[in-house]
């Protein structure tokens, strides 16, 4: 825990140009959670007190930020300058600020802190993080004078007329910085516009040159040093990402058997004893419980599964399927379905907005939708449930331990009463009292001496 907690600016407002996406740079998603969020976390992690974090008007991302973080509108100016600037009202003279990059999604809160810890022991008034682990091209690059003192940060964007030294040095700025207040105002008023953009990097020699001591941290942490600029650094970004995530769940119990193709969110949560086969990909506000089994090629998104449950080669969405139950494989669970405990949904059977109750079994090629199916029901193949009549949903309630033949369908409205059968091929458009045998088709006749009629009228 830092003490005291300073005030974290994250700096979100870039055009982000090179994305060359409608959607603001920070709010590209990782793993299923906008940039912008992982550093929020990065800073609350580290001990951050008020997170500030600057925005442009309109483009949306003020309104994408989590409960309890602020904003600053940056309405002039371009550039990390103009952003810090932008925030200047919530910058106090006297106490500290740290500066994050909402584009740095993969910065670990350990590092933040050990960058404000740094910071303050060395009670300097201004400490940049720095790495020399990555391939520095396109980063400003730390210059340092030959006492080891950093003396400017050269950006590499455009490499024409950069001298060779500086495309020679390796360390560079990550983007994440601690300041004393009053000194990083003053010095950033002073700082002239290069190229248009008013550079947060331009104080450097401005505070150098006024006496006022400058720190580096440095670390050898890769992934925490990457920002994002372009779709290319995004692809690297994830991998290392989903890297994190799958070696988190790993250490909690979870059995990976193919980890290089799982693809799994930020806020899923798995349970101890879990296998994921290959091909698994969980998304959103997933929950898997314990000793389940899930894949192979099996999709989850914000879906809840208890324990035991099995599901391989399957399709989930907002759904719940509980304790001991088995889905798939070739199953669609669509919104609302919710399958109880040890029941199964079987091979190309798709469920909506649909209970099944504990026990129950709807195992090949059938589609329940607005329906209920009571604890210890059998479903039988091909069975269909006519939920729409062209205007409206309607329900179907099958009670407890029924039978239904073959092929039934159900045009709902319709109830079938406990321990009730249908007949195979049946169209049940009426109630099926509690016990009876619903038969709801034509009698078979069979017209003798067919074939060879059929073959005496077709002629030799
Ligand atoms: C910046 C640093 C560079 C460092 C790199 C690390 C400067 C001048 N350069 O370069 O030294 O190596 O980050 O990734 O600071 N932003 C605003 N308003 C603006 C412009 C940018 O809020 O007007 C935000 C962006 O949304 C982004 C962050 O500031 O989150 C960094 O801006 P970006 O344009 O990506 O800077 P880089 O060129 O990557
Ligand atoms: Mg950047």
């Amino acid at each position: 825990m830092l003490d005291p907690k300073p005030t974290v600016l994250i700096m979100a407002a870039g055009r982000g140009t090179r994305m060359r996406s409608a959607l603001p740079k920070v709010l590209h998603p990782v793993c299923g959670r906008a940039m912008v969020e992982w550093v929020i976390e990065a800073a609350r992690a580290g001990g951050a007190g008020r997170i500030v974090c600057v925005t442009r008007p309109g483009d949306g991302v003020a309104e994408a930020l989590p409960h309890g973080v602020e904003s600053a509108e940056q309405q002039q100016g371009e550039g990390t300058g103009a952003a810090v600037l932008a925030a200047r009202g919530h910058i106090e003279p006297g106490a500290g600020v740290m500066i994050l990059s909402g584009d740095n999604p993969l910065i670990r809160s350990e590092l933040v802190a050990a960058l404000w810890d740094a910071h303050r022991s060395a009670g300097a008034a201004a400490t940049l993080l720095t790495t020399s682990e990555l391939d520095p091209a396109g980063y400003g690059r730390v210059m340092r004078a030959p006492g080891g003192q950093v003396e400017r940060i050269v950006e590499t964007k455009r490499v024409d007329g950069v001298p060779r030294e500086v495309l020679a040095t390796r360390e560079i700025n990550i983007g994440a910085y601690a300041f004393r207040g009053d000194d990083l105002i003053e010095a950033l008023d002073a700082v002239s516009e290069t190229e248009g953009e008013r550079y947060l990097t331009g104080v450097f020699p401005l505070l150098r040159e006024r006496g006022r001591p400058i720190a580096a941290h440095a670390t050898a942490d890769v992934s925490s040093a990457i920002g994002v600029n372009t779709r290319l650094d995004l692809i690297q970004v994830e991998r290392h990402a989903q890297r994190r995530i799958v070696e988190r769940h790993a250490l909690a119990g979870v059995t990976f058997i193919s980890p290089q193709t799982a693809s799994i969110d930020a806020g899923v949560e798995i349970g101890a004893d879990t296998v994921l086969e290959p091909g698994v990909t969980l998304r959103g506000a997933t929950r898997v419980g314990g000793g389940c089994r899930v894949g192979p090629q099996t999709t989850l998104i914000d879906a809840t599964l208890g324990e035991r449950v099995v599901v391989p080669h399957s399709y989930l969405v907002e759904c719940a399927v509980r304790d001991g139950a088995s889905v798939g494989p070739f199953a669609y669970l669509r919104p609302g379905a919710d399958v109880g405990e040890r029941a199964k949904v079987g091979t190309f059977v798709e469920v909506k907005n649909s209970a099944i109750g504990a026990g129950a079994k709807v195992p090949h090629l059938s589609y329940i939708g607005d329906a209920e199916v009571g604890e210890g029901t059998n479903v039988g193949a091909g069975n269909i449930t006519a939920n729409y009549d062209g205007r409206m949903k309607h329900r179907t309630t099958l009670g407890k331990r029924v039978r239904t033949g073959v092929h039934t369908s159900f045009v709902a409205p319709v109830d079938v009463g406990d321990d009730a059968y249908t007949a195979a091929g049946s169209v049940i458009t009426g109630d099926v009292p509690a016990g009876a045998l619903g038969v709801a088709r034509n009698r078979q006749r069979n017209i003798e001496g067919y074939a060879k009629r059929a073959q005496e009228e077709s002629g030799p």
